[in-house]
């Protein structure tokens, strides 16, 4: 089988401190593996070496079997790593349904030409609002994406990278600084996604009760190294979880 991504001895060092430390992982069609560990551990930062955002000291990834460790973060994007955007990277005066569209029609392939002909735009504004009911974001459709509570720029976030239909789907820390009630929508959207088995997803997350539900696999990075991985009954009860997460609660 070949794995949707790997990467291979991925490494970065941000001058003396090895922030990423040698990790080497695959990650098979349609699974949902869930990353953990304490601040710090370099969860983030794997992220950013895989999606392209930064360069690697050493080590490869490869997507679909193809070393993709020379190309940059759009080549990355085009080719089926989706990373969510910041909302920075999007339009902020353009109402949500706008920002949507645009994404819809970059997967399309028409590129960021506003002044498509009638029909296709009819067809791209159908599929953006598919997305906007997906992620309940109808009723703000067109609100300025800047002017959108927290909550519903992380929907937005979301919803762009949905709209983008990557292979491969990272999520950060999805639901940090959501409110209790909307943190469900996120979570169902995730769990559509890997009934679609299809995909496969990443997903960074602190909170273990999440974890348990959604994974099929948890890794565990500590001081940038991959420490534990396995099926999540058993990472979850493995001393090094139990030890990092206990070190969680007693820092906050
Ligand atoms: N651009 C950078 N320059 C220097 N050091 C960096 C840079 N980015 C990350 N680091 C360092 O790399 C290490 C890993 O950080 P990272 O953000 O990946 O951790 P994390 O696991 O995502 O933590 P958290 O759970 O808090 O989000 C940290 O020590 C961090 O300070
Ligand atoms: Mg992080």
């Amino acid at each position: 089988m070949t794995f949707a991504l790997e990467t291979q001895d991925l490494t970065i060092r941000f001058g003396g401190h090895v922030a990423v430390d040698a990790v080497s992982c695959g990650f098979a069609p349609g699974t949902l593996t869930a990353i953990v560990g304490p601040n710090g551990a370099g969860k983030t930062t794997y992220f950013n070496l895989v999606s392209g955002q930064l360069r690697a000291t050493a080590g490869k990834v490869f997507l679909h079997g193809q070393d993709i460790s020379s190309a940059s973060a759009p080549q990355r994007s085009r080719r089926g790593i989706g990373r969510a955007f910041q909302l920075t990277n999007l339009f902020p005066y353009l109402t949500v349904l706008e920002n949507i569209r645009l994404a819809v029609q970059s997967r399309a392939g028409l590129g960021l030409n506003l002044w498509s002909i009638w029909s296709s735009h009819r067809e791209l504004i159908g599929r953006a609002e598919e997305v906007l009911e997906t992620v309940a974001l109808t009723g703000k459709r067109d609100w300025a994406a800047a002017a959108l509570p927290h909550g519903d720029q992380r929907k937005l976030e979301v919803a762009i990278l949905m709209a983008l239909e990557p292979d491969v789907f990272m999520f950060d820390e999805p639901t940090a600084g959501m409110s209790v009630d909307e943190v469900p929508v996120i979570l169902d959207l995730i769990r559509g996604l890997k009934a679609r088995s299809d995909k496969t997803i990443l997903l960074v997350e602190h909170k273990m009760d999440v974890v348990r539900e959604l994974s099929d696999r948890i890794i565990v990075l500590h001081n940038g190294a991959l420490v534990a991985d396995g099926a999540p009954a058993e990472v979850i009860a493995s001393p090094i979880v139990q030890e990092a997460y206990l070190g969680i609660e007693v820092a906050k």
